[in-house]
C-alpha cells in the first residue's frame, strides 16, 4: 500500500471524531484569548509553520552528531535536545490551536500528525536522562517520529490546504465590473455579489460602499454571512476572524492572511467593483 492510499484510510477513518471533538472542544475553549497570537494574525503569517523550524533543526542536528559527531560533539548534543524540546511547546501549543478549526479528513489527520510530533518529544525527553546508547536509540526513534508527523503536516498544507490563503488562486476583476443591481443593496446587510466570476461582499454604510472578496481567506468560509460591527469591521461565521472592510486586515485570528478589497461604485444603476 503506498502512502497516498494509506493517508487516504486514515482520513476516512471516522472512529477518530470522537476523541477529536472532544479534544478539539477543550483547546478551543481554552486558547480562544490567545487565538490571534497563536495563529499568527499579528505576523500576518501562519505561526505554526515558523515554530517548527527550531525543534526539527535542533533535534535533526542532535542525531547528526550522534551519528557523524564523534567524541568530540557528544557535549553539544544534550542541550540541542533541551532546546529543542523547550522549542517545542510553543510549537505545539500554536499547532493544536490551528487544529481545532479544522474538520473531517483533515482534523483526523492532524490528530496523528500531533501524536507522532509528541511522541517525538517524550522520545528525545526521555534521552536526556537514559544512558549513552539508549539515549542514541531513544533520539533516533524521536527524530523518525517527528519526521512521519512533518510528512503529515506537509500533506495538510500542500494536499489539504490546510494554513494557506484561500484566496490565493482566486480570479479578481482587474477592470470595473457589473456586482448588483444598486438598488438590492440594501443599508447595513452584507450581501453577496458575483462580479467577473468572483464572489464578493458588498456591504454599504450611506452612499460608502465596502467591497471584499466574500472568500474568508482562513479556510473559504463565506463573509456575507457573517455580521459587520460598529468599527466596519466583518466576522467570519465559521471560525470567528474578523477583518476589516476598508483594507480587508485580519484584525483577529484565527486568519493570517488579509480578506482582498475591491473598490466599488455606483454607475447606470449598477454596483461595480474592481479589484484594488
Ligand atoms: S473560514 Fe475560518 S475564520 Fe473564516
Amino acid at each position: 500500500m503506498g502512502l497516498r492510499e494509506l493517508i487516504g484510510k486514515l482520513e476516512g477513518r471516522e472512529a477518530l471524531d470522537g476523541v477529536s471533538d472532544r479534544i478539539a472542544g477543550f483547546v478551543n475553549s481554552t486558547v480562544k484569548p490567545a487565538k490571534s497570537l497563536l495563529s499568527g494574525t499579528w505576523l500576518e503569517h501562519p505561526l505554526h509553520p515558523l515554530l517548527t523550524d527550531l525543534p526539527i533543526g535542533c533535534w535533526s542536528g542532535a542525531v547528526i552528531l550522534d551519528l557523524f559527531g564523534g567524541s568530540g560533539a557528544v557535549d553539544a548534543v544534550d542541550p540541542l535536545v533541551g532546546l529543542g524540546a523547550l522549542a517545542a511547546v510553543p510549537a505545539a501549543v500554536s499547532g493544536l490551536s490551528d487544529w481545532a478549526d479544522s474538520y473531517g479528513p483533515e482534523r483526523r489527520v492532524g490528530l496523528v500528525h500531533a501524536a507522532a510530533n509528541l511522541t517525538g518529544l517524550g522520545l528525545f525527553a526521555a534521552s536526556l536522562m537514559a544512558g549513552h546508547r539508549s539515549a542514541r536509540r531513544l533520539r533516533l526513534l524521536g527524530l523518525a517520529a517527528v519526521s512521519a508527523g512533518g510528512y503529515l503536516g506537509g500533506h495538510l498544507s500542500f494536499g489539504r490546504g490546510v494554513g494557506v490563503d484561500h484566496q490565493a488562486f482566486l480570479e479578481k476583476p482587474s477592470d470595473w465590473v457589473d456586482a448588483l443591481d444598486a438598488d438590492r443593496l440594501e443599508e447595513a446587510t452584507p450581501t453577496l455579489a458575483e462580479a467577473g466570476g468572483a464572489r464578493v461582499m458588498l456591504y454599504r454604510r450611506g452612499t460608502q460602499i465596502y467591497a471584499l472578496s466574500d472568500v474568508c481567506p482562513h479556510a473559504a468560509g463565506p463573509l456575507h454571512e457573517g455580521s459587520v460591527d460598529d468599527q466596519l469591521c466583518v466576522t467570519c461565521p465559521w471560525h470567528g476572524s474578523r477583518f476589516r472592510l476598508s483594507d480587508g486586515r485580519a484584525v483577529h485570528g484565527p486568519a493570517s492572511a488579509p480578506a482582498a478589497v475591491y473598490q466599488a461604485r455606483v454607475e447606470h444603476g449598477k454596483v461595480q467593483v474592481r479589484a484594488v
